[in-house]
């Protein structure tokens, strides 16, 4: 077994090509002052522990939590938060609530979601200038209003509905990739971010988006998220709902991107010009057709914004880790083949065929296991309350991490092995262990939609492609919103010889 143990950033290694993208005065201070954790990857003849930072030896001080988390929420823990457990301390005057057992998660997302279901001042903050009053940040009436709105529009039984622009959006980037010069390098995030982005954007929008449009939402997002600040100190200090964040110029112009372009469709589809059976379109016609007072533009706005971004970013940043997995267990991969030639021989895979993709989709899950794209599920307490034996104050923070649970080395066999065979008998899994979609009345709406587009887009591309990230390539796992492969994932996509018979 081959040992991979680096220190991203360290003066005596190269940084990976692109590594997290560190830029102005104020990262440079803070990663003089920050040394992120090293990176964990190891590599046998048959088995293959993914990359992952090193657990810290020691709890960090205030100041160390203050920069990890602006650089990387998942690389500031120690080991005993791999651990199933329940934990309460103290950042500044802020009580943290840090719950990690499956009878604790359910106790808060589903025994007292009504006193849970409030997301942290961070991700409120972090977010409300983009979706305003969005089904993600919203909670009270307004979530128990939209809720059923935008869940029956993303509905799993809508999904024969999506399932053809799916098919229709991998079998294009197939085509691009055909004709691809030979030994050509693609940046694997960035074809994901394309993929998923066309997929959701005319699910969304409608078909006849124009491309250019589509374009500004996505650049708009991405630099959103980019400027977003993942760490509201005002919320530490005391302040219950955390400062306004304040992002400057940037952050404001990728707003009025995304917000230019939704509104345009908004109002195209009010005045009758927009594509039927799209979700702004069912949004319309439900919320007309809702008792209450209708949602006005801005609400319609957020609401489309809110789908977009929840459905895109999430399935890219799965289906990019996705490569990186089977490319170096090449024991699964050949899995993936044989079943995709069993299944669909030589024709291309479709919707119908993924209740037969078993290894498809164990692929996805366990890759949902190892790099939940939501790796924190932050909540405010609502009310005082006890969480096992742990006294919980009001307004104190409510931790949830997929990211430790799916990796607590009591709960999971051999939790960092790349396993996706653990999912084959899905019965084996503890609901309450395995949470890459949240569990109780906020679970992912779109749940079924991401999990079937991401294994039919899989399924698509792998019965052609064979996915060879470039050599000595050192990939890091990174959260600032969602957990994405930092400096993103260079590749050259070949031709498989034995694939879809064109
Ligand atoms: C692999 C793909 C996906 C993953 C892992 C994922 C995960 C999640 C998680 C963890 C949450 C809850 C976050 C929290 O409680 O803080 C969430 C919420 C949400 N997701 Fe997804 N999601 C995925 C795909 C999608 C898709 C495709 C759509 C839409 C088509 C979607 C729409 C939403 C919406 C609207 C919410 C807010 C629900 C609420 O607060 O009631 N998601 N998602």
């Amino acid at each position: 077994m081959v040992d991979r143990f680096f220190r991203t950033g360290s003066p005596d290694e190269p940084q990976s090509a692109g590594g997290p993208k560190q830029a102005g005065f104020r990262n440079r201070i803070g990663s003089w002052l920050y040394r992120p954790a090293p990176i964990i990857e190891r590599r046998g003849a048959d088995e293959f522990v993914p990359c992952h930072p090193e657990p810290l030896k020691q709890d960090p001080n205030i100041l160390q939590i203050v920069l990890g988390a602006r650089h990387n929420l998942i690389g500031g823990w120690t080991s005993k938060y791999y651990r199933a457990g329940i934990d309460s301390f103290r950042i500044a005057r802020r009580q943290i609530v840090f719950v990690n057992t499956p009878e604790h998660v359910k106790y808060v997302l589903v025994t007292r979601h009504a006193n849970f279901e409030r997301k942290s001042p961070q991700m409120r903050r972090a977010l409300e200038a983009l979706l305003g009053d969005g089904l993600f940040i919203s909670d009270g009436e307004t979530w128990k209003r939209r809720r059923p709105l935008v869940a029956d529009i993303v509905h799993k039984r809508r999904l024969p509905e999506f399932g053809q622009t799916m098919e229709d959006a991998a079998g294009a980037l197939a085509e691009e990739w055909e004709r691809l010069p030979g030994g050509a390098e693609v940046e694997l995030t960035e074809e994901m971010g394309r993929l998923t982005a066309a997929i959701i954007s005319r699910a969304v929008f409608g078909k006849s988006i124009a491309r250019e449009a589509a374009q500004q939402v996505i650049d708009g997002f991405s630099s959103f998220q980019r400027h977003a600040d993942s760490f509201n100190l005002g919320y530490f200090l005391g302040a219950d709902e955390g400062w306004r964040a304040f992002g400057g110029k940037g952050r404001r112009r990728a707003i009025a991107m995304v917000h230019e372009v939704v509104e345009n469709v908004i109002n195209a589809h009010l005045a009758g010009e927009g594509d039927a059976g799209s979700m702004v379109d069912l949004l319309i016609r439900r919320n007309q057709r809702s008792g209450g007072a209708p949602l006005d533009v801005t609400a319609l706005r957020n609401e489309a914004a809110t789908i977009f971004m929840a459905g895109h970013e999430t399935t890219a940043t799965t289906l990019s880790w996705v490569w990186y997995l089977l490319a170096n267990a090449p024991w699964v991969q050949r899995k993936v083949h044989d079943e995709l030639a069993e299944v669909c021989g030589g024709r291309a895979p479709t919707l119908a065929d993924l209740p037969r993709l078993r290894w498809c989709r164990a692929v996805i899950q366990e890759t949902l296991r190892l790099y939940p794209p939501v790796p924190l599920l932050p909540r405010q307490a609502l009310e005082a309350d006890m969480i096992g034996s742990v006294r919980v104050e009001k307004a104190a923070l409510v931790m949830i991490a997929p990211w430790l649970l799916h990796r607590a080395s009591d709960l999971w066999d051999r939790p960092n092995h790349f396993l996706p065979e653990r999912f084959l008998d899905g019965s084996r899994i503890d609901p309450f262990a395995f949470i890459p979609f949240t569990v109780g009345p906020r679970i992912c709406p779109g749940m079924n939609f991401g999990l079937d587009e991401a294994t039919l887009c899989l399924a698509i591309l792998a019965q052609r492609f064979d996915v060879v990230p470039r050599a000595g390539y050192r990939v890091e796992p990174v959260c600032r919103l969602t957990l994405r492969p930092g400096g993103g994932l260079p590749a050259r996509v070949l031709r498989r010889s034995s694939g879809r018979q064109s």
